[in-house]
């Protein structure tokens, strides 16, 4: 796992972005994996500015969403689908219709869930996914408990994690109950996970997910099977992190040789 500290959210985003960018110059055929949420806002606006000022083309990239509140229309103001037009899409050149999110007011759920995840593999899988994390280690809508090899299917929000989303909606009444999220299978899957994070409020989790036990109590815990995964925080999201000092001499070291160490 090779883990990054950057001074603020600020930091963050603009190493988010241009992780991403570099993936889509790389390979314009690109399958991203993206996340919602207030982390990555500041990314995919970092990454609008970089598709404006370097021209770079998202024509050809097709996006998958980890995850959509079941019961809420696409065009219902707090969808992920609303969120993901409204934060990024409608600022790309990329057409709609190679962006995937999963359906949330599909009238059978479990198809959607299955078609979601063939409609991944059809595209020849995730080649990056962005993600964030939860304050109680949940990825995607992972939570606690969810099993280690689980796909995309319907889960029950914790309470925790509804209270911490009704910043979105305008009562704590309206925050949906389910979500249909891909499984932490289908993200494990991907090629390339980079996971963004900012605050004291995922200090616990972020110190979990790097140096705690493998577990399925915190999900992020898992990216530890994973060979290909970078981990971007600000200092206080790296508040708990016991190695911090090695991550930081680690990453110089990255700079000094220009090789990839860390993971
Ligand atoms: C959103 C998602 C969630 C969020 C997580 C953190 O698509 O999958 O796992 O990444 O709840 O949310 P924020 O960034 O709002 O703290």
């Amino acid at each position: 796992m090779r883990i990054v500290i950057q001074s603020d959210a600020s930091a963050v985003a603009a190493f988010a972005a241009r992780e991403i960018a570099n993936q889509v110059a790389y390979k314009p055929h690109s399958c991203l994996g993206l996340a919602t949420g207030g982390t990555p806002v500041g990314a995919y606006r970092e990454l609008i500015q970089i598709h404006r000022t370097s021209h770079l083309s998202f024509a050809n990239v097709t996006t998958f969403n980890l995850d959509e509140y079941v019961g809420l229309t696409a065009n219902h103001p707090c969808s992920y689908r609303t969120f993901m037009n409204e934060h990024l899409f409608s600022h790309l050149d990329i057409p709609l219709n190679q962006t995937f999110v999963p359906i949330g007011d599909a009238s059978d759920l479990v198809t959607e869930c299955i078609a979601y995840e063939e409609r991944i593999g059809l595209a020849g899988g995730i080649d990056l996914q962005l993600l964030g994390i939860g304050s109680d280690g949940h990825i995607a809508f992972n939570e606690p408990g969810s099993s280690l090899g689980s796909r995309t299917r319907v889960k029950t929000l914790l309470q925790q994690t509804r209270i911490d989303n009704a910043r979105f909606f305008d009562s704590m009444d309206l925050v949906p109950t389910s979500a249909i999220t891909m499984g932490i299978g289908t993200i494990l899957d991907s090629k390339a996970i980079l996971l963004i994070a900012c605050g004291e409020g995922k200090a616990e989790a972020i110190a979990g997910a790097a140096e705690g036990p493998l577990s399925a109590s915190l999900p992020a815990s898992s990216l530890q099977m994973h060979p290909c995964v970078t981990l971007v925080v600000d200092e206080s999201a790296a508040s708990g992190l016991m190695r911090a000092d090695y991550y930081r001499m680690s990453e110089r070291e990255r700079h000094r040789l220009e090789v990839g160490t860390g993971q």
